[in-house]
């Protein structure tokens, strides 16, 4: 084990970890030069179209230094804020980390938040300013920036690496970097049974068509080997390995894995489901029932909270069973995910899942179409309330499920931690009356200000991250943790089409602002609707009050142009026949709405 170092990359969103994990693959001639690519750990085409990483992504690299061989398992992680669950599982897998900072931006919400994991995670953690390219001879620069890295991480200045992603200087100094500072492998969990049992914990899994479900994980006793079968705790699952090897990044099969090491199982399960993130896989040497297997299970993982539900519905009803079959497999790869049937009068049987967040939702919903090939119909974010009744409390998320007799809706929060430079304070402030932000407080970090503020869970959800980009110029950055239920003062408004309310439509608004944005949402509805044969009324109300109007006049239709002269009888008949025509339509029609339509409505 001495030659191993496992650890991961881990910084703010875009401070360059897929550039750096590309020089690392380089520079240890893990991936052929003819086949590199940028980003190269960002398998996925949605990772590399948006420039973000979605997965961790695990590889093991050879590398000699001192003349001696190492193993140096690398986890790339993503950095924003919905996958921080990616980034706590693979804080679990590892050593140490690699604490990175953009030196055009300095320390962020999220490398705060990072770095605090990953203290927690009892990491070794090593400082890195990165983009040095960006700064020739403005050394003074970089200094402060190493500075307040190594007051962060408690660290000398000195133990702060300086390097280039995109130019790759730097890059061999940190790998020794991570060989001298990272500690090798150690038994974190004493071996159970003086040594007759294997274990290994699954940090994440994904489906490959060939060798069907496969596990990634790490060894933590024992060595794992193809020639005996295997237990997962959890599930109460007994398999045998179809195949087992090391992320090179690609599948290379090997005869065993052990102790310390990082690398993937095929486990021969045909059920997704067996396999649970975070459970223990065991190997017993000696088939013998005086152990309990449940004792001998690793302390896994907390269960990722969901902040945010929508609903999903397939555009074609046919592809239920398509849809159910494509969200399990996305599970699989993505264990923040949770699943429960869901049933809407208008658009059928479908699912309500939980996200981390609202990039994580529409992340989900694009892998759906693109690696599925379905399209779905959703629901707009929604949070858990907590609805006092006279009867007692209820849960709901939905807000059609607001019971028509109740006393107090309370909703979720979050405290929230903004970075941002001091003179574009004078911008997000103002932030505060739109996504109802409280309890504001701000004090000076490392020159900049730090805000503190709580906010229903529901307004970041909205589009909180684009907007603070958006006023400070892209430099202002946050993170955020669950805060307390509050008492919330809101209403649910309902959208009416030609009377009907459209299930789906309905939202809990601040009673503030509801009538505005009723307006707003109903204008936006006219835009986007197309005109029918008939006319529609399109109306938002708060239980029976009607707060905001709209008509969509209907598409005239010249029925009588091919008669000659004016036989005035022959023509009523036919104006008669389009009346009743009409009326039919629209009634067929009912209240559904174009899907592109749904889409359109959920943006803020
Ligand atoms: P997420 O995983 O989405 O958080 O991003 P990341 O941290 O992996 O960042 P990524 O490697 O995708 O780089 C973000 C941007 O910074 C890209 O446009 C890179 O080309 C650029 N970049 C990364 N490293 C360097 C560097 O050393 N110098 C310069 N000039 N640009 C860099």
């Amino acid at each position: 084990m001495e030659n191993i170092r496992n650890f991961c990359i881990i910084a703010h969103i875009d401070h360059g970890k897929s550039t750096l994990a590309d020089r690392f693959l380089e520079f240890t001639h893990t991936v052929e030069v003819r086949k590199m690519k940028a980003q190269y750990l960002d398998q996925l085409e949605l990772e590399r179209e948006r420039g973000i990483t979605i997965k961790m992504a695990p590889v093991r690299m050879s590398y000699s230094a001192d003349g001696k061989n190492y193993i140096l398992n690398l986890i790339d992680t993503p950095g924003h804020s919905d996958f921080s669950y990616e980034v706590s599982r693979a804080l679990e897998a590892v050593e140490g980390a690699v604490l990175l900072v953009d030196a055009t931006q300095g320390i962020q919400a999220q490398t705060l938040a990072n770095f605090r994991s990953a203290k927690a995670a009892g990491l070794k953690i090593v400082g890195a300013v990165n983009k040095i390219d960006l700064f020739k001879n403005e050394e003074e620069v970089l200094r402060k920036i190493a500075k307040e890295l190594a007051d962060l991480i408690g660290s000398n200045e000195s133990d702060i690496f300086f390097v280039s992603g995109k130019t790759g200087i730097g890059v061999k100094e940190l790998l020794d970097g991570i060989i001298s500072h990272v500690p090798h492998p150690k038994e974190k969990y004493a071996s159970p049974a003086a040594g007759k049992i294997s274990r290994a914990l699954i940090f994440d899994s994904f489906y490959d068509n060939h060798k069907g479900v496969v596990a990634s994980v790490r060894v933590v006793n024992g060595t794992i080997t193809t020639l005996k079968d295997i237990n997962l705790i959890a599930t109460e699952t007994r398999s045998k390995i179809k195949e087992l090897g090391f992320f090179m990044p690609d599948l290379r099969e090997s005869e065993e894995l052990s102790e310390g090491e990082i690398g993937y199982i095929a486990t021969g399960v045909k059920d997704p489901e067996k396999i649970k993130i975070g459970d223990t896989l065991l190997q017993l040497k000696i088939e013998n029932s005086k152990y309990n297997v449940k004792e001998l299970a690793l302390p896994g993982y907390n269960e990722p909270h969901a902040v945010a539900f929508v609903s999903f519905y397939p555009e074609d009803s046919n592809e239920y069973e398509l849809l159910e079959a494509g969200l399990q497999k996305l599970k699989l790869n993505d264990s923040a995910l949770t699943i429960l049937p869901d049933q809407n009068e208008v658009l059928g049987r479908g699912f309500k899942v939980g996200f981390l967040g609202r990039l994580h939702f529409e992340i989900t919903s694009e892998r759906l179409k693109r690696e599925f090939n379905l399209s779905t119909l959703n629901t707009f974010p929604s949070v858990i309330y907590k609805i006092k009744t006279k009867k007692g409390w209820i849960e709901i998320i939905k807000p059609e499920d607001l019971p028509a007799e109740y006393e107090e809706i309370w909703e979720p929060t979050v405290k929230a931690e903004i970075i941002v430079p001091a003179e574009q304070l004078k911008n997000v402030i103002p932030l505060q009356t739109i996504f109802r932000m409280s309890d504001i407080k701000t004090s000076t970090f490392q020159e900049r200000i730090k805000v503190e503020t709580n906010m229903p869970l529901s307004e970041l959800i909205s589009d909180f991250d684009d907007k603070l980009k958006s006023v400070s110029g892209g430099y202002a950055s946050f993170s955020y943790e669950l805060g307390e239920y509050v008492k919330a003062d809101i209403v649910r408004v309902d959208v009416l089409v030609a009377g009907k309310p459209l299930p789906g439509l309905s939202r809990f608004l601040p009673r503030a602002t509801h009538e505005s944005e009723s307006r707003k949402m109903i204008e936006r509805l006219k835009e986007l609707l197309p005109r029918q044969q008939f006319a529609q009324s399109l109306q938002a109300s708060v239980g029976t009050k009607v707060i905001a109007r709209e008509d969509i006049a209907a598409m005239k239709k010249d029925v009588t142009g091919y008669l000659y002269g004016g036989d005035r009888t022959r023509k009523m008949k036919l104006w008669k026949k389009q009346k009743r025509g009409k009326k039919r339509l629209k009634e067929r029609a009912e209240s559904t709405i174009p899907p592109s339509v749904f889409k359109e409505l959920l943006k803020k």
